[in-house]
């Protein structure tokens, strides 16, 4: 099923290309140490046709590498360890939404896996040489809807509102349930907007219980397995793929001290509090550090009982540690982004807390780069 909105015609169009940048980028990736298989000429037969087209085609592995790359380089994951363990869907081919949604659908079932998720990135038309693309408008592959009252609060999830807003003028009307799960949106290089309603048996959920609490699941909390982000450009060798959904898996820290718990999202600390009879009279009876604990413990064990692959954050700390020293042994820098790969909760328990490390550089690449426009 789907539905179609046109792009307004004052809309700003993509910005133009700069072909030199792209020259150069070119230029820069078949020269990095990756790429050392490709065939002498690679390089000069890259660089004429992009020259002269204003793109040029990738083979399936120079996608492959340059999308491990991208990962391996990108500051704020804390989960690069298992950059070479990425795998490749290749739609390239594919012309239209439909097949495109098709593509993501066979993503979701490849990824999940049954619950022993995979690293996995598909990807679609690169933008061509006129700047025209198909992207994901979608910030995820699976989102669930959040839905404005008239009183200002929202049912669901509030990070998703945009998105819910948009959906419901093309056409969708969701159950209303605090996790109704978003249709992906898809638009064409003509402008116009498709929804697909995402099949229901291809999102795993998790539903949330507690080891010890017997009343945490009266909170009806889920969330589901796999995180697959959907809106961030790959920019290799000076060409853009709009349309690169990807994903690892969970840390729990990023359900339980973020989606779930914070103000702006869920905010079910204070449910939690109340359950637990804590003294909620002021900040410093650490009521909401002690439920975040217990929704972060639920959060890791309902993922485990149920056969879904997460990681806690003091391993993910662990293996990032890991992760940079054998960069180091390798003889790369590892731009991070200490904001970031810190864990929202017990930061200072964790390893990557009590360092420093290389300073991002934005020009990386390859790289997944956030939107100019959305
Ligand atoms: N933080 C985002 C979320 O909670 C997911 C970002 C990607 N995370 C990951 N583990 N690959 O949905």
């Amino acid at each position: 099923m789907r539905s179609v909105l046109f792009r307004r015609p004052d809309r700003a169009a993509p910005p133009p290309l700069d072909l030199g940048r792209r020259l150069r980028e070119c230029d820069e990736f078949f020269a990095l140490p990756e790429l050392a298989g490709a065939p002498p000429d690679r390089r000069r037969r890259a660089r004429d046709e992009l020259r002269r087209t204003g793109t040029y085609t990738h083979t399936s592995d120079e996608i492959l590498i340059g999308a491990q790359l991208a990962w391996r380089n990108h500051a704020r994951c804390v989960g690069r360890k298992f950059w070479k363990a990425l795998a490749l869907i290749d739609a390239r081919h594919l012309t239209s939404a439909p097949e495109l949604a098709e593509a993501c659908w066979q993503h979701l079932s490849a990824a999940t896996n049954g619950g022993a998720i995979r690293c996995l990135l598909t990807v679609g038309p690169p933008r061509d040489a006129d700047g025209r693309e198909f992207r994901i408008l979608s910030s995820q592959l699976i989102r669930y809807a959040g839905y404005r009252r008239p009183d200002g609060t929202v049912l669901g999830d509030p990070g998703n509102t945009r998105a819910t807003d948009l959906a419901q003028r093309l056409g969708w009307r969701g159950a209303g349930t605090p996790f109704d799960v978003l249709p992906l949106l898809i638009r064409t290089p003509e402008g116009a907007v498709h929804w697909f309603e995402v099949p229901p048996e291809l999102v795993r959920e998790v539903d949330i219980e507690h080891p010890e609490f017997g009343w945490f699941p009266e909170l009806e909390l889920k969330w589901h397995a796999l995180p697959a982000v959907s809106n961030m450009d790959l920019e290799i060798g000076g060409v853009t793929y709009p349309f690169a959904p990807f994903n690892g898996w969970y840390m729990g820290a990023e359900i339980g001290a973020r989606n779930l718990s914070d103000t702006d999202r869920y905010d079910m600390l204070p449910a939690i509090a109340d359950r637990m009879d804590l003294d909620r009279s002021a900040d410093r009876t650490m009521w909401r550090d002690q439920a975040l604990v217990e929704l972060n413990r639920a959060v890791l064990y309902s993922f485990q009982r149920s056969g879904v692959r997460i990681v806690d954050h003091h391993t993910a700390a662990r293996q990032f540690c890991e992760h940079v020293e054998r960069e180091a042994a390798a003889g790369r820098r590892c731009p991070t982004d200490w904001t970031w790969v810190n864990p929202p909760l017990s930061s200072g328990l964790t390893p990557t807390f009590h360092r420093y490390f290389d300073p991002p550089d934005p020009e990386l690449r390859p790289a997944f780069a956030h939107r100019a426009e959305s």
